[in-house]
């Protein structure tokens, strides 16, 4: 799988750009600022639809413009054509000239996975990020997946909605009007949690192994469910805790996915080093898990990590790296500085980046 084409309007510092990308890995190099982070925060967005910088596509718009566009060629098995206008008034999506209207129509036709800073708010941040995890891996697998996510969340936003206000006003039988609703996909949702579990766990631990070399503790991931048993018993059992609170407090939207060292938390007792480790062990199992499903790696998008990291975590993402290549797939890097490029085994081709792209003659 790979992009082959990437064409830019009105996004973030580009006014314009026109590239075409060969497989293999390209290292996008510039100084600070010039918009090396913003080429793949678009190709993500264009794979996803979302930023990975955790923003609203508004901060995508160039300043002062009323919209983006991102369009491109992914090749797959076939070559598809997508364009993507995003604008708070209008959004418009389309696949090999078709318009798409439903996401779940448009997921998988790019997969890409992306290794960034923030990664370490997986393992620090809120339950938000490890459940996005989850369900992200969950809808580049299946997009019947994103489908039960909508229904839930659309469930869930007006079971809510119907809560507000004074207790006492409240009507029941509206609330509960859409309790089926949120029950049916919820339960989906959880069941599919579940299931990926255990093949990610086991990914996720070998990935550990790899990046904290000779460490000789073992990672544990777990999916903790907010409902034990039964989501409608559960439900109607918090019916008192809602009526005070005002919202649905079980649910899907309220799972956890927890992470360990032998055992023991990873967010209270883990060092800064460890939790650095698990992060991309995480990110390694999701790469490792969606190549397992689809047969081909996703698209690696690595945003100024490379850099930071010690030998023994770039050893762990090298072979990855090597075998995105094997399979002509991409990898996208950026970095300032390219010491450490020699240890790939096969020459990058590397961009200058400055607010423009062009390609750096190997030769030069
Ligand atoms: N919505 C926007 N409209 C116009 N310019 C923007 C917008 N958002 C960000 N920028 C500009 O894009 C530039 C940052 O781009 P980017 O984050 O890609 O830089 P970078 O090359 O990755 O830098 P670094 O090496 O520091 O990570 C900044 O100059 C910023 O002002
Ligand atoms: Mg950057």
């Amino acid at each position: 799988m790979r992009l082959t084409q990437l064409r830019l309007r009105q996004f973030r510092n580009y006014e314009r750009l026109d590239v075409q990308f060969d497989p293999g890995f390209h290292i996008f190099m510039g100084r600070n600022g010039r918009g090396k982070t913003n080429i793949l925060e678009a190709i993500y967005a264009l794979a996803t639809l979302r930023s990975f910088r955790g923003v609203g596509s508004t901060q995508m718009i160039r300043h002062g413009q009323k919209g983006f566009f991102i369009g491109g060629q992914a090749l797959s098995r076939e070559t598809h054509e997508v364009k993507y206008y995003w604008s708070p008034r209008e959004k418009k999506l389309s696949l090999n000239q078709t318009p798409i209207f439903k996401v779940s129509d448009y997921f998988g036709v790019l997969r890409a996975v992306v290794f960034c800073s923030d990664d370490l708010l997986l393992v620090k941040g809120p339950s938000k990020g490890r459940r996005r995890y989850l369900d992200y891996i969950l809808a580049q697998c299946s997009p019947a997946f994103l489908n039960e996510l909508q229904i839930y969340q659309r469930a869930l936003m007006s079971r809510n909605a119907a809560m507000k206000g004074d207790p006492r006003l409240v009507d029941e039988r509206l609330v509960e009007s859409f309790t089926p609703s949120l029950v049916k996909s919820g339960e989906k949702i959880m069941e599919a949690r579940a299931r990926l579990l255990p093949e990610l766990a086991k990914t996720a631990m070998e990935a550990y192994e790899t990046v904290a070399s000779g460490s000789g503790e073992a990672l544990q991931l777990a999916y903790q469910p907010s409902v034990k048993e039964d989501f409608t018993i559960e439900l109607r059992k918090s019916r008192e805790r809602e009526r005070f609170q005002k919202h649905t407090v079980i649910g899907p939207h309220r799972d956890d996915l927890k992470l360990a060292l032998d055992e023991k938390p990873v967010a209270q007792f883990a060092s800064e080093g460890q939790k650095r480790s698990v992060a991309i062990a995480m990110k390694i199992a999701q790469v490792k898990f969606l190549t397992k499903v689809h047969g081909v790696p996703p698209i690696l998008l690595i945003d100024d990590i490379m850099g930071e990291l010690d030998a023994h975590r770039r050893a762990a993402l090298l072979p990855l790296l090597e075998n995105t290549h094997q399979s002509r797939g991409q990898v996208f890097m950026t970095c300032t500085e390219k010491n450490w490029t020699q240890e790939l085994s096969r020459s990058p081709l590397f961009w200058t980046v400055n607010e423009g792209l062009s390609k750096i003659d190997p030769d030069t």
